[in-house]
């Protein structure tokens, strides 16, 4: 059976078709015949494709209309756009007629973990002219793949680890788990991500790749003569990178790109982008912190209004009304019983507004609603949002700056943090001096913006972690390696972290409370410093994965467990004190500077964070570690265990009654 297809500028039509002959055929263009005929054979069914150039031109600005905006943005010269789009609507890889692959000959010198397997010149004898609309080559993926399934990849698909292995230069005839191991230590090298920046959250994620053979021999230059850039063809939703001159190249020259173009201007922190392919020692630079300026904290925040200024002295309440009380979460609306409150509907009426989102307008609250608690403080973001809550933890380290035998940072609390973004340099500079040092250099980065263990990376692996996407603010904290850890009957010894929940009631003088009965998270899986890719080995938040199982121990069945197992070290006497002690640090800290550089007084405001610790090994002492200050909290668990968590909490924030029997009293003299 013969069809005729004729192409209008129809793209679902086209996209369609050409999707499925990729499978079947390749098509070859001869480029000057002025209508082209192709005829493929396609299982039984014939289909012939008339390409007329009337239609081609049709077709190109339809092509322009959903790829403009791409090829603006990733600066590809408008000189490339119609000879692209031939090549991608016929998928013509012709780039093996103008360049060729060379493997590089070490000869008798070892190639060191630095220098390239391959590298790529230009063959052509003309050169390769920077004007020539001809010159945009494409490349192809050879591997895409999302991080977690990297390894089973390697494993399914036929074909692919051998080919890595070449790509890398690995022997191909070694044992497969010695190629695997290799391939997942060397891909970093490789690898490219892409993210698009439109569409929704899940499209905007990255997209981690390996250019085909041609693609990945380009070395860098930080004078190149090509680029490349990530372009995603939409018809079929194939991603390619799109490889162009930026200067003319003659024959025989290296192709060169710069690998870590548009990342940044600042040549220092350029020398240690490039680490992974450039060695250059980072031992003489400074990495000591300095506390950043007000931008920094208003840079990656939502903007907050100041409340006016209100009397201290504000409400003369009359005991005998009741509390009228707005709250979006429903625990407090089915756990909150006590007669002093009483749960509306209503915004308007109420006395205490409890948000689960984060408020930003007090200026309007005190002048319209003077009178009304809201259950936020301004500028608290300086705790809670994860890049800052070092920084103004520092600021409990006095004029220590760090311990010279173990780099140890203070306060001794506060895990050593760098921004990466913005301290890259120190970070580095850091890590080789602890390297040169031969201490441990195991390092978690997390995203500033993520809760719930998302994203995270566990690694001592500088190059990794100098490949990790610089399109969201990330921070490096230093790993704990030597956790306390608890002693689980089936599981062993187990990572596991402790929750406090912390109350906030005055900033000027500062008031702070904590519950008494704490929370727990375990990890579900025997605790070592290896295999970072499993989730149960390294984190306790689990809560979250449905499949994992919880170990749910209430605090006073872990202190009489935990005396039994750590008969040296009092829970009561010992370890308690040194966490609330750490508490009041936090907070003094966050309250010594003015907004929005720390949590500014409000009279209606009140607080309640969750505080997330870890206990270390300090030699031969226990200290805690300060992980995370949450607002919002999830407190289901609280309330379960607990049913008057919340009457107790609402008590002592909105009636100023600390009942000695459920909180600690941080600012008593003595704590
Ligand atoms: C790049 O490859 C390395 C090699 O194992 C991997 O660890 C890293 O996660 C990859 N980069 C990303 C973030 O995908
Ligand atoms: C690859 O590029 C780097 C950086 O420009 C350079 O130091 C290195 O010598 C190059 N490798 C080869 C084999 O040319
Ligand atoms: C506990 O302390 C005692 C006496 O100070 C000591 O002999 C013992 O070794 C310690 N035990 C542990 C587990 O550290």
């Amino acid at each position: 059976m013969e069809r005729e297809v004729m192409f209008y500028s129809n793209l679902s039509t086209i996209s369609y078709t050409i999707g499925i002959i990729i499978f079947g055929v390749t098509l070859s263009i001869r480029s000057n015949t002025k209508c082209q005929k192709h005829v493929i054979v396609f299982s039984t069914l014939q289909i012939t494709f008339h390409f007329c150039t009337m239609d081609g031109i049709g077709l190109f600005s339809t092509f322009l209309e959903a790829h403009q905006p791409q090829l603006e943005a990733s600066g590809v010269p408008r000189l490339f756009w119609e000879v692209l789009f031939k090549k991608l609507r016929y998928h013509t890889f012709d780039s093996g007629l103008v360049f060729q692959l060379m493997r590089i000959d070490y000869e008798d010198t070892e190639r060191g973990p630095r220098d390239p397997v391959w590298k790529l010149f230009v063959s052509y004898e003309k050169g390769i002219s920077a004007q020539d609309p001809n010159n945009i080559y494409l490349i192809d993926h050879a591997w895409i793949y999302d991080t977690n399934n990297a390894r089973q990849n390697l494993l399914v698909t036929p074909g692919l680890l051998d080919r890595m292995c070449s790509l890398m230069g690995f022997d191909t005839e070694a044992d497969e788990n010695e190629k695997i191991e290799f391939v997942l230590n060397e891909m970093w090298r490789y690898n490219q991500t892409f993210s698009l920046n439109s569409g929704s959250i899940e499209d905007r994620m990255p997209i981690w790749y390996i250019m085909d053979e041609v693609g990945s021999a380009i070395n860098h230059s930080n004078e190149p003569n090509f680029r490349t850039v990530p372009f995603l063809y939409l018809p079929e939703r194939i991603t390619y990178t799109l490889l162009f001159p930026i200067k003319n190249v003659d024959y025989e020259e290296e192709v060169t790109r710069d690998f870590i173009e548009g990342h940044t201007n600042d040549p220092k922190v350029r020398q240690a982008l490039l680490l992974p392919w450039v060695e250059i020692l980072f031992l003489g630079e400074d990495f000591v912190q300095v506390e950043p300026g007000e931008d920094y904290f208003v840079a990656n925040h939502v903007q907050e209004s100041l409340p006016e200024y209100i009397d201290e002295q504000l409400h003369p309440r009359d005991r005998n009304t009741k509390l009228k009380v707005f709250s979006e979460y429903s625990y407090i609306n089915e756990y909150l019983t006590d007669p002093a409150f009483e749960i509306v509907n209503e915004e308007s009426s109420a006395d205490v507004l409890w948000y689960v989102s984060h408020f930003t307008d007090y200026k309007e609250l005190s002048q319209r609603r003077p009178h009304v608690f809201v259950n936020q403080f301004p500028f608290e973001c300086v705790l809670t949002i994860k890049d800052l809550l070092p920084i103004v933890g520092r600021r409990r380290a006095g004029d220590k700056l760090y311990d010279p035998d173990t780099l140890k940072t203070y306060p001794e609390w506060l895990p050593t943090t760098y921004n990466l973004n913005t301290e890259l340099v120190k970070f580095v500079a850091y890590f080789e001096q602890r390297e040169s040092m031969g201490l441990d250099n195991h390092w978690i980065c997390k995203p500033c913006h993520l809760a719930r263990g998302l994203d995270m990376h566990i690694t001592k692996n500088l190059f990794h972690i100098l490949r990790l996407p610089s399109t969201e603010p990330k921070i490096a904290q230093k790993y704990i390696t030597d956790p306390v850890l608890y002693q689980r009957p089936e599981n062993g010894k187990v990572k596991f972290d402790v929750r406090y929940v912390v109350l906030l009631r005055s900033v000027k003088h500062l008031k702070l409370f904590a519950y008494k009965n704490f929370f727990l998270r375990f990890a579900n899986k025997e605790f070592a410093l290896n295999n970072f890719d499993v989730y149960e080995q390294h984190f306790t938040v689990m809560n979250y994965l449905e499949d994992n199982p919880l170990c749910h121990v209430k605090c006073a069945d872990f202190i009489l467990e935990w005396e039994k197992q750590y008969p040296n070290f009092s829970w009561k006497d010992q370890i308690e004190p040194k966490i609330l002690h750490m508490f009041k640090e936090v907070f003094e800290a966050a309250v010594a500077m003015e907004a929005p550089k720390g949590i500014d007084k409000n009279p209606q405001s009140r607080a309640m964070y969750a505080i997330d610790l870890m206990l270390e090994w300090r030699k031969d002492t226990v200290e805690p570690v300060l992980l995370e200050v949450n607002f919002s909290p999830d407190c289901k668990r609280a309330c379960e265990y607990y049913p008057n968590f919340y009457n107790d909490i609402f008590r002592c924030l909105f009636l100023d009654d600390n009942n000695p029997e459920v909180f600690h009293d941080l600012c008593r003299a003595g704590n």
